[in-house]
């Protein structure tokens, strides 16, 4: 009698929990636009045709360049979007390139094993496919594990030219790029302060910290991952400025120095820098 009463107790806790989970997650975070078909058109040429120097001299001294116009195609669907600062998705070619520059290390070695790759902050899923095309052209298995509050399988809009469509779930919206995820990208959603921690991995070989941009949440993600990374191991970070998110410039030249990482820095634009950061 007791032990009925405290099972039924517990299912009703556990009840409330999925309830309360589900309230914290965003029904639509992104808002629907009505601009026309050529608008967004226009848009990407414009962001397309942006030259960004030190990324050109990056991609030449790795030798890895990503195809700009497969870019520019996934780009139109999840990176043209409406918001106040200049559009702008070279992170997909410095995470191309790094990733790529990486593979090619590991095949030296004669490491040709199937390698972890984590990524938080999913969003539309832009740098996940830009990861998983390294992985398929370089000819390396892996999976890239990818956080997000948003939910996958819930139709939204996007706030990109795939709403004029109708909501769409991600995968909806990321069906032309299937191949690549159904072979590399699995999604988790939640709170990354939670969701990471209920994942074991084992060595993450590549990551991408792009979800919360406070300087907490930024070390906690990198305190996941942190013992699970080997001499040559990469965190790339986007967004480093002072101006828009000094957290991420705390935590990022924090980890750097204190935790030995090797540091690359690229400036694309005002504002807009990335940092490869390689474990010594
Ligand atoms: C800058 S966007 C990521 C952009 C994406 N990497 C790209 O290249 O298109 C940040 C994303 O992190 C997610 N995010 C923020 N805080 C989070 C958290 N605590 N847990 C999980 N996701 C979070 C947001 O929902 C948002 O989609």
């Amino acid at each position: 009698m007791f032990k009925s009463i405290k099972r039924k107790f517990k299912k009703l806790l556990q009840l409330i929990g999925y309830w309360l989970v589900d309230l914290g997650k965003p029904d639509s975070p992104f808002s629907k636009t009505n601009l026309s078909f050529d608008t967004y058109i226009r848009l990407a040429k414009e962001a397309s045709n942006e030259k960004y120097d030190e990324i050109d001299s990056y991609e030449a001294l790795l030798g890895f360049k990503v195809d700009k116009s497969w870019l520019d195609e996934l780009a139109l669907h999840t990176q043209i979007v409406i918001k106040d600062s200049k559009l702008c998705y070279a992170h997909g070619r410095v995470l191309y390139s790094s990733l790529s520059s990486y593979l090619t290390n590991l095949n030296q070695k004669n490491v040709d094993e199937e390698i972890t790759i984590l990524e938080t902050g999913t969003a539309r899923g832009y740098s996940a496919i830009c990861m998983a095309k390294a992985l398929k052209d370089n000819g390396f298995g892996g999976k890239i594990l990818t956080f997000d509050l948003i939910p996958n399988e819930k139709k939204m809009f996007w706030n990109c030219i795939d709403d004029q469509d109708g909501a769409k779930t991600r995968l909806e919206l990321l069906n032309p790029w299937k191949e690549l995820l159904d072979e590399h990208i699995i999604f988790i959603e939640g709170d990354t302060r939670h969701t990471l921690k209920s994942c074991s991995l084992g060595r993450v070989n590549f990551a991408f910290l792009d979800g919360a941009h406070t300087y907490e949440d930024v070390m906690f993600e990198f305190f996941q991952i942190k013992d699970k990374q080997l001499e040559g191991d990469v965190i790339v970070y986007d967004d480093y400025s002072n101006n828009l998110f000094p957290g991420i410039v705390k935590a990022v030249d924090h980890i750097c120095k204190e935790y030995k990482y090797e540091r690359k820095d690229i400036f694309a634009a005002d504002n807009r820098a990335y940092v490869i950061a390689t474990k010594k």
